[in-house]
Parts: structure tokens; sequence; C-alpha cells
């Protein structure tokens, strides 16, 4: 099988900033996301799961920090990734949704506001980029209108100030004498009236001619300061209009050149012929398929009518005809299964020309109107009934299965090409719970996403996961194929999962996990679950251990892989257990 990678996580490991100390949650994880793939991490409640998917996100809490490690998305490490282009990788490519859908969702505002919102707010992108180019520009000229207003205003205080002769000692000395003097005038005997009269005349003659000089200067000044910035308005308004323009046009052909790249991308995929040679062989061969099992009905049902005819006893009936009826659904199954398969055969290259379009129409605006019709497409998409009436209404109308699926379309809107979904069904009730389960299923085959699926429950993704990382303590322990794990598991922790997992046919759990997952802030020396682990050993205790190759799919760190170790089998419990499911497995694929 040839698979690309689509995300490369490194020696992850992430700490968090406590008033205790630092919590190690997250202790040097590696793993490859394949394109296509659904790679569940299973562990139990604290194991780093969620922190681990959080740090691929990029919405680590504010007292977490990445020690050390990387995540390569398409050539960039994601850990490095500043702000700026923060929103173009992760916010569009990778989309993530929650255990509890309400906590991503607005209370009070209608749904469809909070589908279309992101699509909007993305919209505004080629206007909110003129801007961004122009900035520099708009900012000196309005720097100087606003020097020129704060002058003018000054202007106004200073000649109050001079008007109420605060405005300088000399201005007090003078008004002080003048209002002494009026003072004076006011008491004065009658015969000393004339001369005290004339004196203050002259002190206010004194005191408003200083005045007026005053205000002559001051008006000098101020007007050669805004003459000043007068002259450089007319500059920088142009300079401004100009830097605008240029934004328009720089903006207008960065437009272009990615529809002309788009048109380049989609051209490319149409006409590929490698790829339209692998599509078309896939159509023939679920064509060829579809034909043998429609052939194999057809005779099936020839090869029944002769057989009740010449059955005699009516128990031989009864037993034909149960027989018929189980074949019969079985090739059913298989022939609708092979159609579904022939149709996506049918549209891949369609598909990915859609994407690629889709990617293309986030790149400029994108109006209300659209938002809302490609809003109401998602939710038909994610099968919400009556999306037009839906639209319009609160979460708290929805039912929590109803509301995982609108989170689950909010994600969607970014045409996300990886979807992390951490323990997505947890809180839904069991028969929800299959249905949401089977639309990731189907969303990933439409989309062809690559989905991260996260559960403290082996049993959710038995179903669901082409490979499975098993995490404890903050590392992943053991990591393979869906088959490797539940039928060849080599960790003792796995074992313990296993032996956990509700059952198939009586969905009783036989055993809890004895003891509880180690203390973070202090991570224990050896293997982490070496105090949980009947099967540990001295060095279990001592030194970590590491991840030992069991094949090319199939990885464990556990010293039991030693080739010194004792040789250890599994539990009972859990031996009967898997064939029990390889019974079931067997069952399930006889009776189609
Ligand atoms: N913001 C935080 N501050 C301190 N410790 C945290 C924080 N977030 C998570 N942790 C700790 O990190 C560890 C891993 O948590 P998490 O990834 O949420 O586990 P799970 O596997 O259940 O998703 C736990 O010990 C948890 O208590
Ligand atoms: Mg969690």
């Amino acid at each position: 099988m040839d698979k690309n990678i689509k995300l490369h996580v490194e020696d992850l490991t992430v700490s968090f900033k406590t008033t205790q100390g630092m919590v190690r949650a997250v202790r040097g994880v590696n793993f490859d996301l394949y394109e296509g793939e659904t790679l569940a991490i299973v562990g139990e409640s604290g194991s780093g799961k969620s922190v681990s998917s959080r740090t691929i996100m990029g919405i680590l809490a504010g007292n977490g920090v990445i020690d050390k490690g990387s995540i390569i998305y398409e050539g960039q490490d994601l850990t490095e990734v500043d702000e700026e282009h923060f929103h173009e990788v992760r916010g569009n490519k990778i989309g993530m949704i929650f255990q509890d859908p309400m906590s991503s969702l607005n209370p009070i505002m209608r749904i469809g506001k909070q589908i279309t919102e992101g699509m909007v707010l993305n919209g505004k992108r080629l206007k909110n980029r003129v801007k961004e180019l122009y900035h520099m520009e708009k900012n000196k000229f309005t720097e100087i209108t606003h020097k020129k207003e704060k002058l003018q205003r000054n202007f106004k205080k200073d000649l109050e100030l001079v008007n109420d002769s605060t405005y300088n000692e000399n201005l007090e000395e003078l008004n002080e004498k003048y209002q002494d003097l009026l003072k004076q005038l006011s008491e004065a005997a009658p015969e000393a009236k004339a001369d005290l009269k004339t004196k203050a005349n002259q002190a206010k003659t004194l005191l408003v001619s200083a005045q007026t000089q005053l205000k002559q200067s001051l008006k000098q000044q101020y007007q050669v300061s805004i003459a000043e910035l007068n002259k450089q308005i007319p500059a920088a308004k142009s300079a401004m209009g100009k830097a605008k323009k240029n934004a328009k046009a720089k903006v207008k052909q960065e437009w272009k050149d990615e529809k002309a790249k788009y048109a380049g991308k989609i051209a490319a995929v149409q006409n590929d012929a490698a790829k339209k040679a692998k599509a078309d062989a896939e159509v023939k061969i679920q064509e060829e398929k579809l034909s043998k099992l429609t052939a194999q009905l057809a005779s099936l049902q020839e090869k029944f009518n002769k057989d009740i005819e010449k059955a005699e006893r009516d128990k031989d009936k009864q037993i034909l005809k149960d027989n018929y009826r189980n074949d019969k659904n079985a090739l059913r199954n298989e022939i609708r299964l092979t159609k579904a398969a022939l149709k996506t055969a049918q549209k891949t290259i369609a598909i990915e020309g859609e994407g690629l379009r889709e990617e293309l129409r986030r790149f400029k605006k994108v109006t209300n109107k659209e938002a809302k019709e490609r809003a109401i497409k998602i939710m038909k998409e994610v099968g919400i009934p009556q999306p037009e009436k839906r639209f319009k209404q609160y979460p708290f109308q929805f039912s929590g299965g109803m509301r995982q699926r609108i989170v689950i379309a909010i994600a969607l809107t970014a045409n996300p090409d990886i979807l992390i979904c951490d323990e997505p069904t947890t809180a839904l009730d069991v028969t929800i719970q299959a249905q949401i389960l089977e639309l990731i299923n189907d969303l990933k085959r439409e989309r062809n996403l690559s989905v991260i699926f996260i559960t403290h429950d082996l049993g959710v993704v038995a179903n669901m996961a082409n490979r499975i990382a098993v995490m404890y303590a903050g590392k992943i322990v053991e990591i393979g194929t869906a088959e490797d794990i539940f039928y060849n598991p080599k960790h003792p922790y796995t074992w313990a999962l296993l032996s956990s997992m509700p059952d198939i046919m009586s969905k009783e759990r036989l055993t809890a996990i004895p003891g509880t997952p180690p203390n973070m802030l202090f991570p224990p020396k050896g293997d982490a679950f070496a105090d949980r682990n009947s099967y540990a050993m001295k060095i279990d205790f001592e030194l970590e251990p590491p991840m030992f190759k069991i094949s090319d799919t199939h990885y464990a760190a556990t010293w039991l892989l030693h080739k010194d170790a004792p040789k250890v089998e599994m539990p009972e419990v859990v031996k009967n257990r898997i064939d029990r499911m390889l019974e079931h497995t067997k069952e399930v694929t006889n009776n189609g």
C-alpha cells in the first residue's frame, strides 16, 4: 500500500505550569497520520490525548508549553508557524470537534449564523488585505490631521488663559494691580476716587495691551506650526491615495494569480493521466464486481426457485427459504456497498476539483447569500433534516446528536483535510453515538479526510479505525493496525484496555483496570505502567522501555518484548475475548 503522510508528529513534549510544579502531560509522542485513514488514539482519561490534539490545533491552554518536538504538515512545522499564517494552515486545513458540542456553540446565536460566521469572516479577506497594505500611509495622514487638531485645541485653550489673565506671571501681576486698584476704588473716600479711577484705567490699559500682544504672538506661533502641518497634508493625502490604489491593484493581481494558479491545479487534476487511469481502473473494478454480484444474485434466485419446487417436506422448504433469505441479504448488502464505492470512484476527480474550487472561493469575499447557500448544503451533508428551517433556530432547540452534527458542519465549512475528533460521542447515548460514528465515516470517505479519532473506549473504534495508537501517561505505548491491536495486542496496558472493554454480546465490562494512572507532576522513572502491571519485572521500575518492532505496522513499548524477557502469554480473559471477537467477525462476514 502506498501511503501519503498527511501529518508527522515527532517527539512532541508538552508540559503545563502549575502552582504545584510542571505537569508532564505529553512525553515524546511520535506518530504519522496517513492520507485517508482513521487513526484512533485510545487511552484512559488523563493520558494526554486531548493535550496532544489541542497542541496540533494550536489551541493549547495558556499555561501550556511545547518543550520540544515537531508537527509537520505540508512541509511546515506547525509548532513554528506564526500568528499571521496560523489561520491559513491550521484554521483552514485542520478541523476539530469536541466531546461537548455545547462548548463549541454559542447558546444565544442562531445556528445558521454560527455556521456562516467563519465563512463571512474569511470572506472579508481581500478587503482586509487592501487595508493592511496601505495602513502605513493612512497612519501618516491621520497622524498629521490629529496633530493639527490638537494644535487648534491648544491655541483655543491658551487664548482662554490669556483672557483669564492666568497665562503667565506678568499677566497675573498686571491683573492683580488692576484688581487691587478696583478694590481700593470701591472702598475709597469720595475725594480720593478721581485719582484712583485714573490709575485703575491706566492699569487696565496696560493689562489689555499685554493681553493683546500675547494673543498676537500666540497666534503667530500657532500659525507657523499649523501652516507647517497644512503644507504636509496634501502630500500625505496623495501618498495615502496612491498607496490605496496600489494596494487595490496588488490585491487584484494577487486574486488573478490565485485564480490562475487554481485553474492550473484544477486542469492538472482533470488532465492527470495517471490519476484518471487510477480512477478509471477503480471504476472498472467496482463495475465488474457489481456485475458479478448481480449475476450471483440472479443465479441464487434461479437455484432457489428450482430447489423449492423439488423440496417436498415443509421443514426442508423452510430451511431452503431461510438460507435463501440470508444469502440474498448478504449479497444485497455487498451490492449496496459496491454501488457506493463505484459512485465514489466515479466522482474522485470531480470531488478533488470541487475541493480546489472551494479553496479558491475562500480566498475572496463570500457574500451572506453565498454563505447561507453553502451552510444549507453542508447541513444537508451532515444529515440535518429541514435545514432551511433549522438554519434560523438556536442550539437549545436541537438534540445532543443534532448539535454534534452542527459542530461538524461548522468544522467542514473550512473544507479541512484533517479532522480531529476528541471523544465526539462520549456525551451521547448509544444509538445516537452509532449515527455520529457513521456520519464521520461517510464524511471521511466522501471528502477523503484523514481522521484522528480520540476515545477512552476501545470498543468505539472497532469498526472505524484503520490504525490504533494506545496512549498511557503521555506516551504512545503501542501502535498498529486495528487487527494488530485487537487480535495480537502486546502491551499489558492494551490487554487491560481490551479486558475492560464492554463485551460485544453481553455489553458487560469484564474488569476495570486496577490502580490509577501516575501523577504527571512526578512521572515515574521506568515504565509508567509498571505499578499497575502484574507482569512487571525489575527493569520496568528502573528504565523506560523503547519501542520494540513486532511487524512493519506494529510496535509496542514493553520490556516483555525484549529478547531476554521471560515468555509471557496474554491473560486468559483477553485470549477468550479475542476468540469471541474473531468468531463474531466470522459470523458477521458469513451472514453479510
Ligand atoms: N491547562 C492545564 N493545566 C495543567 N494540567 C493540565 C492542563 N490541561 C491538561 N492537564 C493535564 O494533562 C494531562 C493530560 O490531560 P488530557 O490530555 O486532557 O487527558 P485525556 O487523555 O483525558 O484527554 C492530565 O494529567 C491533565 O490533568
Ligand atoms: Mg480528553
